[in-house]
């Protein structure tokens, strides 16, 4: 079961499509890295391990749990505090020691009847240590799903009561409405523009673009801008309702719809069947 899971909702093809930004940011990250390393200190080796497995391992944690361990984690049992370091120790290394680890009664198959309690109580540790660490971070995730997920039915509960959510309620639902912009930041369907053809010689941003240019406009890097959002890398829906901040009724409220004349034309009719089909959804509890 456990495979199939990994097999479909992590590496699958859909999964993959889902976790596209991810990759992105891991390459962003490691490529700004090795710049770095050149531009400091351009005669020393790279160490490659030091630079891909903080990465690598930041993605597993994005993939399987939909968030990154940043700073330190806290443990209950036995009452620790963990850095990520630990977190990466107990997870992957510890792990991959306890599977490498020999048992030498393999060798002597007729002296199985003695114990081997050093090899039996170093897997058993792992194992527990594991099984703390794995159940921090997945009830952390699920109180993070628990409380968006909540605030949204409640929401829908005192705005429709019994009615099924529809177009007309939706002007009341600003919560809805956030985490249907916050997602679509996040998870920006559309990464990358429609590459746009410049006819005349164009100063944009400061650059200038002689004519017969083609450019590609990042959607995914405008919508994970760290000077333009507070910590681009968290699902925050709460951003959306700074009232003197954002328009309720304002499309563009981040660039997965594009910007200026050639924004998506089907803004509002994506918002509307998204809007009504996850309140939905919600209503019904799936
Ligand atoms: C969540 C759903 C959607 C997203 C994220 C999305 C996103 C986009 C993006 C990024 C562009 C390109 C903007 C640019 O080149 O600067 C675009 C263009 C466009 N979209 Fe959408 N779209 C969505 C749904 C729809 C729907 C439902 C329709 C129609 C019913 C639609 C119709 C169009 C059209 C016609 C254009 C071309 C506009 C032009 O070039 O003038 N889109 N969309």
């Amino acid at each position: 079961m456990g495979r199939r899971h990994m097999a479909q909702s992590i590496l699958g093809p859909n999964a993959q499509k889902r976790h596209r930004n991810h990759r992105y940011t891991l390459r962003e990250n490691v490529s700004s890295q090795l710049h770095a390393h050149v531009k400091k200190s351009p005669n020393e080796a790279v160490n490659f391990k030091k630079v891909f497995e903080p990465e690598l391992f930041g993605l597993s944690l994005k993939q399987a749990l939909g968030k990154n361990v940043e700073g330190s984690i806290y443990v209950e049992e036995p009452g620790t505090t963990l850095s990520r370091n630990d977190v990466f120790e107990i997870l992957v290394t510890d792990v991959l020691k306890g599977a490498t680890e020999t048992d030498w009664r393999d060798f002597f198959p007729y002296l199985r009847w003695i114990p081997n309690r050093n090899l039996e109580m170093k897997i058993q540790n792992i194992c527990f240590r594991r099984k703390a660490v794995m159940s921090v971070l997945i009830k952390e995730q699920m109180k993070r799903i628990a409380s968006g997920r909540e605030r949204l039915q409640e929401e829908i509960q005192n705005a429709c009561g019994c009615d099924k959510v529809s177009e007309e309620h939706l002007s009341q639902l600003p919560y809805l409405n956030a985490v249907f912009h916050e997602t679509l930041r996040k998870h920006s369907p559309v990464p990358v523009a429609l590459t746009k053809y410049v006819d005349e010689d164009t100063q944009l941003g400061g650059y200038y673009i002689p004519a017969g240019t083609q450019i590609a406009v990042n959607l995914y890097g405008c919508n994970m801008d760290k000077n333009k959002w507070e910590m681009p890398e968290e699902w925050k829906p709460e951003r959306f309702l700074e009232k003197e901040k954002w328009d309720p009724m304002e499309l563009q409220k981040t660039m997965a719809f594009g910007a200026g004349k050639r924004a998506c034309a089907g803004s509002l009719q994506a918002m509307l069947i998204v809007c009504t089909t996850i309140g939905r959804l919600v209503q019904s509890g799936d």
